[in-house]
């Protein structure tokens, strides 16, 4: 495999370095995604479960920002964790009464709904600042067992968090279960990660989840668009291969299931016999699906995978991992026994802890990208298509050009 040029037509010519190696050595060609080291503002994120805001305040940082959730009322709120007074989490204070929250240094009294500084105990009753300072707000909605907070880009409304979310859990009764793990390394090489065609094979192949089930040793895919959504789809799959002065190499054992005969583009180790009438109806062309701002979507034949990478800062973030079964009734009680059983621990553990190591010690650019990389490539070009249309519709600004993209980190 030669020239990157090949896999990506859209792509700039690739940078050379001064002694002549190949590779890029920047993202340039990927202006607004080489920007966003600490995230695509401009969409919801999950922070954390429903069930873990109450009303005692608690602090995460979300796209390098510092926001405080609370419940009050049955309702979650988010704040900028930031006291304007003298810059003290809000997040260390507590409610003195309804619909507050209160800053624990000097008393200082927010509006949870508008951010609206309401009252200042220190400062007696009429305290002439009181109505004059506030601290920002983000919007808040609850799907998926977990509270999603949206970032602004610079002050526009955000769109229904359902246009955001994949389309079959709108509208579909489904269970779930998911992990949330704070974890080392960029988001963008998280979501790679998920989306990179190469890897899962060789890196996953040691995994207890695929212990009876063997791995590909090379596959030809094609990576195609639907909607807002980029899918991998496989035309070819191979078994084992023999490479020319090396060896031969297979992750086929004796204890192993028979590799199936065809290729398959739902679930990764073979044609299922039946495949669930909610999850066949979204007609998929690939297993594999991606979509802003990082959510990854696979598609085996009884349940979807997903993965939601939310930006921390630039060297964290957060693993959203969820499996969702479209099930209701008593057959519920079959995927929590097999979720907790297993595939907790297995998929959601181990299987993804490979990942998070890679993750954590990925180091890139400068980068030379190869075949099989296509998948990458196609996601940075998704992400730039996107992002400019995004930062169009919401007043924002292009790369290193403004408040929209270019931010100080706080913490
Ligand atoms: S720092 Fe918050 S009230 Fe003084
Ligand atoms: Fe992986």
């Amino acid at each position: 495999m030669t020239g990157e040029e090949s896999l990506d037509p859209k792509a700039a010519p690739r940078a050379r370095r001064q002694d002549g190696a190949p590779g890029r050595q920047d993202w340039s060609t990927w202006p607004h995604y080489d920007a966003a080291a600490e995230g695509f503002r401009g969409y919801w994120y999950p922070v954390t479960w429903s069930s873990h805001i109450t009303g005692d305040p608690r602090s995460y940082m979300i796209c390098g920002e510092k926001i405080v959730l609370v419940r009050d009322g049955g309702t979650a709120y988010a704040l900028h964790d930031r006291c304007p007074h003298r810059g003290v989490p809000l997040s260390e204070g507590d409610q003195q009464f309804p619909g507050t929250i209160s800053c624990p240094y000097h008393g200082w009294t927010f509006d949870l709904a508008s951010g609206r500084l309401a009252a200042v105990i220190t400062d007696g009753p009429d305290s002439r600042i009181c109505g004059k300072v506030g601290v920002r707000t983000y919007p808040v909605e609850e799907r998926l067992g977990m509270v999603w907070v949206y970032v602004p880009v610079a002050a526009e409304d955000p769109h229904p968090i359902d246009e955001q979310l994949p389309e079959e859990l709108v509208g579909n009764a489904f269970v779930m279960g998911g992990r949330i793990d704070p974890r080392g390394g960029n988001w963008r090489f998280a979501c790679e990660n998920g989306f990179d065609e190469g890897h899962a094979k060789y890196l996953h192949r040691t995994s207890l989840w695929r212990l009876f089930k063997p791995m590909p040793t090379w596959n030809v895919t094609r990576i195609v668009p639907g909607g807002r959504w980029i899918y991998r789809v496989q035309d070819e799959v191979h078994w084992e291969a023999d490479f020319p002065g090396v060896g031969r190499w297979s992750n086929k054992r004796w204890w192993k299931a028979r590799p199936p005969k065809e290729a398959f583009n739902i679930g990764n180790t073979g044609k299922p016999k039946r495949v669930d009438p909610t999850i066949e109806a979204q007609e998929f062309p690939g297993f594999a699906s991606l979509s802003m701002p990082g959510v990854l979507r696979i598609a085996y034949p009884n349940f979807i995978h997903y993965e939601f990478y939310v930006p921390v800062d630039a060297d964290n973030h957060r693993y959203v991992g969820v499996m969702v079964n479209f099930t209701e009734g008593w057959r519920t009680f079959g995927f929590y026994a097999k979720y907790l059983g297993a595939i907790r621990w297995l998929f959601h553990g181990q299987f993804s802890a490979q990942d998070a190591w890679m993750v954590d010690v990925t180091d890139a650019p400068p980068e030379k990208l190869y075949r099989p990389d296509v998948s990458l490539t196609a996601w940075r070009n998704l992400t730039e298509e996107q992002y400019a249309k995004k930062l169009a519709d919401s007043g924002g600004t292009a790369p290193n050009g403004g408040a929209a993209v270019t931010r100080t980190r706080k913490k």
